[in-house]
């Protein structure tokens, strides 16, 4: 049986055209290793689109799914489980601010941004309309709806989702795209004028009050980290200038961090770097470990408006209980088995790396990530700092994916192909050993493809 062929013919990949599609038959997976059935053991350098922190077949994780295995996997939620119960009180006691919070679980980033979105909406409708609290418009406008999102970001394929998605595979939804969205500029370092790297802040701050401040804008949507478009820390103060501006104009702030939560950037949540407590925090991908799960975690104020009010959205399987246990032994490995100090510190040694490795190449432009949540951005030139792979050129062939392929064929490496530059995302429980072996790699592809 030829389970590669028999995959292609009948799977659809996702985000590709399927006659090219060529899946590698797997025979196992243990760590930060994918074994292949001829014989191939394979560096997850992109940790399973950023879902296994902990790596492959975490033995105390398998251990507690198993145990929950036996007692209960799924009931609805007109039942309580131990695991659904203890993961929604730890993960709205690790939320920054008032534990007080209430948390929604989906089984994808997706769904969970959907349920951020519309509890943004409603809590701001109850706002305006049952608390009377309009800032500075007659109240004839309709209640604040506009959801601000950023360039340059991604928060899933579903139709709500993809329409605030500042990323090319928003195109996909387009000209069918769900109204009420507005876009700012993303904050990077890099690309923002020298003296004045908060620029985009201010800029933010015009568009609130260009689509109608308080009395049309819901809420700001962004990832505190940005991920697939190009892991961009936020410039130092911007932030907290984003949650000030929130403040001012009465509007939520909301933050992705499905992909830089669980411990990525070396802290459990990203935005626990700049001390911002948001209104509402979206989790997805690794908090599931191998099982597919996601959280929208709400503020006491926010979830408040829905002790009298319907809270409008759903899946089945929601706070599936094997999830959720999976979840809770994850989160117990993160931070009592030391994943995250080895986050932080092979981070450090990592990120120390790559800088070295980048300043011998002109085409490398910039070198920058947190904990194990890293990037190498290439550019033309240092001066122009053109993009050698353009937002418009994710699914052309470009030296970003002539590098991928190099490294999977010829360094048993796998990292995307269709990102900005070198992806260097690896399991948290990396070790010194590994990181020499990726440099060294990542060094020889450098020589090869770029100057
Ligand atoms: C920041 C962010 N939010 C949301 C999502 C969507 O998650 P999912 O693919 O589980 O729907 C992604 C997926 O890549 C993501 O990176």
């Amino acid at each position: 049986m030829n389970v590669s062929n028999i995959q292609a013919q009948h799977f659809m990949q996702c985000w590709g055209a399927q006659a090219n599609y060529k899946p590698v038959e797997v025979s196992h997976t243990m760590g930060c290793y994918i074994y292949t059935t001829d014989g191939r053991k394979i560096f997850d350098l992109r940790s399973a689109h950023e879902c296994i922190n902990l790596g492959f077949n975490h033995p105390t994780v398998i251990e507690a799914m198993k145990r929950q295995m036996d007692s209960v996997i799924y009931v609805t939620d007109d039942f309580a489980t131990a695991p659904t119960a203890m993961l929604a009180q730890k993960l709205a006691q690790l939320a920054p601010g008032n534990p007080n919070k209430k948390v929604w679980f989906g089984q994808s980033g997706a769904a969970a941004i959907e349920a951020a979105i519309k509890a943004a909406r409603m809590y701001q409708y109850i706002r305006t309309f049952k608390e009377g609290k309009i800032a500075d418009a007659p109240n004839q406008y309709p209640y604040p709806y506009k959801i601000i999102a950023r360039y340059k970001s991604w928060h899933g394929s579903t139709s709500g989702a993809a329409s605030a998605g500042g990323d090319p595979r928003r195109w996909f939804q387009e000209p069918f795209t769900v109204p009420g969205v507005v876009f700012a500029p993303e904050a990077n370092a890099y690309r923002a004028p020298e003296n004045d790297p908060l620029w985009s802040a201010d800029y933010l701050e015009y568009i609130i009050e260009q689509e109608g401040g308080s009395n049309k804008v819901a809420a700001v949507l962004l990832e505190p980290v940005v991920g697939s478009n190009g892991i961009i820390p936020p410039p130092p103060g911007y932030m907290q200038r984003v949650r000030e501006i929130c403040d001012r104009w009465g509007l939520l702030l909301i933050a992705d961090e499905t992909m830089s939560g669980m411990g990525r950037t070396g802290k459990f949540f990203a935005i626990e770097h700049f001390d911002v407590v948001p209104d509402i925090i979206v989790m997805g991908k690794a908090l599931g470990v191998y099982c597919p799960l996601s959280a929208c975690i709400m503020s006491e104020e926010v979830s408040r408006v829905f002790d009298d009010n319907i809270f409008g959205h759903g899946q089945s399987f929601s706070g599936h209980a094997l999830g959720c246990a999976a979840a809770l032994e994850s989160i117990r490995v993160l931070q009592e088995d030391g994943v995250m100090e080895n986050c932080v510190a092979m981070g450090q040694y990592l990120g120390n790396a790559l800088k070295q490795l980048g300043s011998q190449y002109t085409q490398v432009g910039d070198v920058r990530g947190m904990g194990l949540f890293w990037t190498m951005e290439l550019v033309h030139d240092r001066e122009s700092k053109t993009p050698l792979r353009k937002t418009t050129e994710k699914y052309t062939p470009t030296v970003v994916s002539d590098i991928a392929r190099y490294l999977l064929e010829e360094e048993n490496i796998y990292v995307p192909a269709d990102k900005f530059g070198i992806w260097v995302v690896p399991p948290l429980i990396v070790t010194q050993e590994e990181v020499d072996m990726l440099i060294g790699a990542i060094g020889r592809a450098l020589a090869k493809f770029v100057k």
